[in-house]
């Protein structure tokens, strides 16, 4: 026999208690893990967001003709200041907006890219997509959640050793094709690549994230971390022009990834040229 709970009203006071489904013992909101981690917390509505990120926002949104077309970039900047888009993060999306909080977390419940729990200072993304994991992928990822994880529990996914936040702490998650098969299998510290890894050189890397330092990627920007590259994803780069140059002037090709148009060069060969008077499909009639 369940108890229901008072039927909520309209707003985002966030329910106090509910016994519904739960058995009247249970409050299922005291006990849940979100609410551990901060999501619930009672000051979970007050503005974290300053007048700095407030007039980001709104630069963002004048960038594009319909402002509602900023929300993907608006998303990460919010992640760039708590490092995961909380329900004030959403609340403050859809004010910028003039959006509906349903259709600000419809979207960002659907992007893994936005992280709904707070990420550590680095986020490790294994890919364990079918050539990766036939490589190798599965194994390193099964070897950071053992390594990782306390009192023989592996961590789990977007789980995260340490602190969420505090130096050296490390989110762990698997990861779909990181589009880097040729180099495979390969891992991802703020979506920076570390190609051809091993479950060895994988625990390695995380053992330096904990200890604080920042080995270098295989290609690309030099490491920093997740939030700041959460704000160049929103699309603000460093002022900084030596800064923004090593950022964006980085290795970014592999000797594999070049190999197959290397061997067409040398051997003459090219893709037949395409037709200039190929007839366009009709369109139908609705
Ligand atoms: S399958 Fe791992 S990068 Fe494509």
């Amino acid at each position: 026999m369940t108890t229901p709970s008072e039927t909520p009203r309209p707003g985002k006071e966030p329910a106090k208690q509910t016994f519904a489904a739960a058995g009247e013992d249970v409050d299922v909101v005291a006990i849940s893990p979100v609410r551990e981690e901060g999501m619930l917390a009672d000051d979970a509505l007050a503005d974290p967001f300053g007048p700095d990120i407030e007039a980001k926002a709104k630069e963002l949104a004048a960038r594009y003709p319909q402002s509602r077309s900023a929300l993907l970039p608006m998303l990460h900047l919010v992640q760039s200041v708590q490092g995961y888009v909380s329900q004030e993060g959403i609340a403050f999306c859809a004010h910028q907006l003039d959006l509906s909080e349903a259709e600000v977390s419809a979207v960002a419940t659907f992007y893994t890219m936005y992280k709904r729990k707070p990420c550590g200072e680095h986020l490790v993304s294994v890919c364990t997509n079918t050539l990766c994991a036939a490589l190798g992928g599965d194994a390193i990822y099964k070897r950071l959640q053992e390594h990782l994880g306390e009192d023989g529990k592996p961590l789990g996914h977007e789980e995260t050793a340490g602190t969420p936040g505090e130096p050296g702490s490390v989110t762990i998650e698997h990861a779909e094709c990181l589009a880097a098969c040729d180099l495979g299998p390969v891992l991802q510290v703020n979506y920076e690549y570390y190609d051809n890894q091993t479950p060895e050189k994988a625990v390695e890397l995380v053992d330096a994230l904990r200890r604080g330092d920042k080995p270098a990627p295989s290609r690309g920007a030099p490491l920093s971390d997740f939030r700041s590259v959460e704000l160049q994803l929103a699309g603000f780069f460093p002022e900084d022009d030596e800064a923004f140059r090593i950022d964006v002037d980085g290795p970014s090709q592999a000797v594999e990834t070049l190999r197959g148009a290397q061997l067409a060069a040398e051997r003459g060969w090219t893709a037949p040229a395409m037709s200039d008077d190929v007839p366009l499909p009709e369109v139908e009639a609705k």
